[in-house]
């Protein structure tokens, strides 16, 4: 980047300190391909539902990781708006359009913190008669009570809340390559 040019990607926003490099991340998110990719071998019909808006670079740069055939779609769930602390009030605001029926499914996740979010989503998802059903989620706060646990998690991540990566504080940061306290 520029001379600057993080300056003004921040937009003039300070951050705290730099909790996850781009080059951990990368390298985490390689790893959790080729686990993924060994886990449904035998799979031909793997769909990979990501959870929006946060889980979007997160999901990109992981399906590019699978080396396996694959499809995508999403979930609109929304909880936080502008605060930092979960609502614990779950909105669904797009259903995935494919059929879930005798599919594999992996629900990709930006962070787990309460675990409310997948608590109330995944009962909905399992209703949809797939075949497996299976999280993966890049940031993980281990916070009591966030049950039930992801297969796959990418990072155990401090309780601070976290921004960059496609996770936002009232929608700025998304865009950051790297993920950051606030
Ligand atoms: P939960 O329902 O409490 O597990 O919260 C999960 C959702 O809250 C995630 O999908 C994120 O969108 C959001 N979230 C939780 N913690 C953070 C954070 O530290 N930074 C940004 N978003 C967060
Ligand atoms: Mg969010």
């Amino acid at each position: 980047m520029e001379p600057g040019g993080e300056e003004k990607q921040l937009g003039g926003r300070k951050l705290g300190r730099v909790v996850f490099t781009v080059e951990q991340v990368r390298a985490r998110v390689r790893e959790l391909g080729a686990e993924i990719s060994d886990a449904y071998r035998t799979e031909d019909r793997l769909l990979v539902v990501g959870l929006l808006k946060g889980s979007f670079i997160f999901l990109a740069d992981l399906v590019r990781e699978i080396a396996l055939p694959l499809h995508v779609d999403f979930l609109v769930a929304a909880s936080y708006g502008a605060s930092t602390v979960s609502s614990g009030d779950v909105r669904l605001l797009y259903d995935p359009a494919s059929s879930l029926e005798g599919r594999a499914v992996l629900v990709v996740e930006d962070i787990v913190d309460s675990g409310t979010t997948l608590k109330r989503l995944l009962p909905r998802l399992q209703a949809r008669g797939p075949t497996s059903l299976e999280v993966c989620t890049l940031l993980h706060k281990r916070v009591d009570g966030g049950e039930p646990a992801p297969r796959w998690v990418g990072f155990d991540a401090p309780n601070e809340f976290l921004v960059g990566y496609g996770l936002d504080h009232a929608e700025d940061f998304r865009h950051l390559p790297y993920i950051a306290s606030l």
